[in-house]
């Protein structure tokens, strides 16, 4: 169907009531509901949902490159490009009866080419659980002809809807090397405890556990976060100031969001022709005393 700025998108629906809901612009998760109808992911009042610029909120595919460190813009074009519906998603399973799910592709322009000589095949399912989790994954095939290899890297931005910064907590990411892209992206090691957040963060964790929790000790939920593929993990906050600063950022929503991004940036992917990579992210949530042990 249409959104609301008349661009196309697909609506996912499982019996119980849960939702999602996926732009073709940019492959982008920008809606995720539970069974009682609450949405899980922020989106900003300000995002445009409409090129040029990527979807504020949601869940940004940054492919193929993520961040700044590299020769192309910021994140990479995946989420500024209008993706397809796949009719053969070939190798994806067809034994997909409890879920809902929609296949996309994206394959490079010769424009694309121009910033990124790579031909390639990205393979997107978004997937619908009968329990409500969302799974998204992506395959990217190197379809380049000569036997020549390609590096990427890579990030599910998923934005989650949280009731108040200040009371979140992190787990799984304690004792983690990471590196600060506040501090020019030199190598640390956090403390011990859950991470809580009271200022700006723009930190990636290197080769953290495939399951990472965040605690929304006022909604009383949590969001356990599952990947595959994606060795690192990207927590990205702007704060007051950095949120003032995007034209598409409300200026205090950045007390409702918390970024947790499945990710693969330290050791970049490489393809020769022929193969293919395969990422997995799965979100699903909790009530939080069962995770907190609270
Ligand atoms: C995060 C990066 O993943 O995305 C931050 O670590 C960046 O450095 C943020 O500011 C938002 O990026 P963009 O391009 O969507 O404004």
């Amino acid at each position: 169907c249409k959104g609301f700025n008349g661009y196309d998108k697909v609506l996912l629906r499982n019996p119980r009531g849960s939702s999602a809901e996926v732009y073709l612009y940019g492959g982008h998760v920008t809606s995720w509901k539970n069974e009682r109808r609450e949405e899980l992911l922020f989106l900003s009042s300000k995002a445009t949902l409409k090129p040029p610029k990527a979807i504020r909120g949601g869940i940004p595919i940054c492919f193929p490159q993520f961040g700044s460190h590299g020769t192309i813009d910021q994140h990479g074009f995946a989420r500024n490009r209008f993706w397809i519906i796949d009719n053969d998603p070939h190798p994806f399973p067809t034994n997909t009866s409890n879920k809902a799910f929609v296949d996309l592709i994206f394959k490079p322009s010769e424009a694309d080419m121009k910033i990124w000589p790579h031909n390639f095949e990205f393979r997107l399912r978004v997937a619908l659980g009968p329990g409500g989790e969302l799974m998204l994954t992506s395959r990217i095939r190197n379809t380049n002809p000569e036997g020549k290899p390609f590096s990427f890297t890579f990030a599910y931005h998923t934005y989650f809807s949280v009731s108040d910064i200040s009371e979140v907590r992190v787990e799984g990411l304690e004792t983690l090397d990471y590196l600060d892209n506040l501090q020019k992206k030199e190598l640390f090691t956090e403390q011990g405890d859950a991470l809580t957040f009271e200022s700006e963060v723009d930190k990636i964790y290197l080769s953290t556990p495939t399951k990472i929790a965040i605690l929304d000790h006022e909604k009383k939920r949590t969001f356990e976060l599952r990947k595959d593929g994606l060795p690192d993990a990207v927590v990205w906050n702007p704060w007051e100031k950095k949120a003032k600063a995007m034209a598409d950022f409300g200026d205090d929503e950045y007390k409702h969001m918390l970024c947790v991004e499945a990710a693969a940036v330290e050791m970049p992917i490489t393809l020769k022709p022929g193969e293919e990579w395969k990422g997995r992210l799965e979100l699903s949530t909790v009530p939080s005393s069962y995770c907190s042990g609270q």
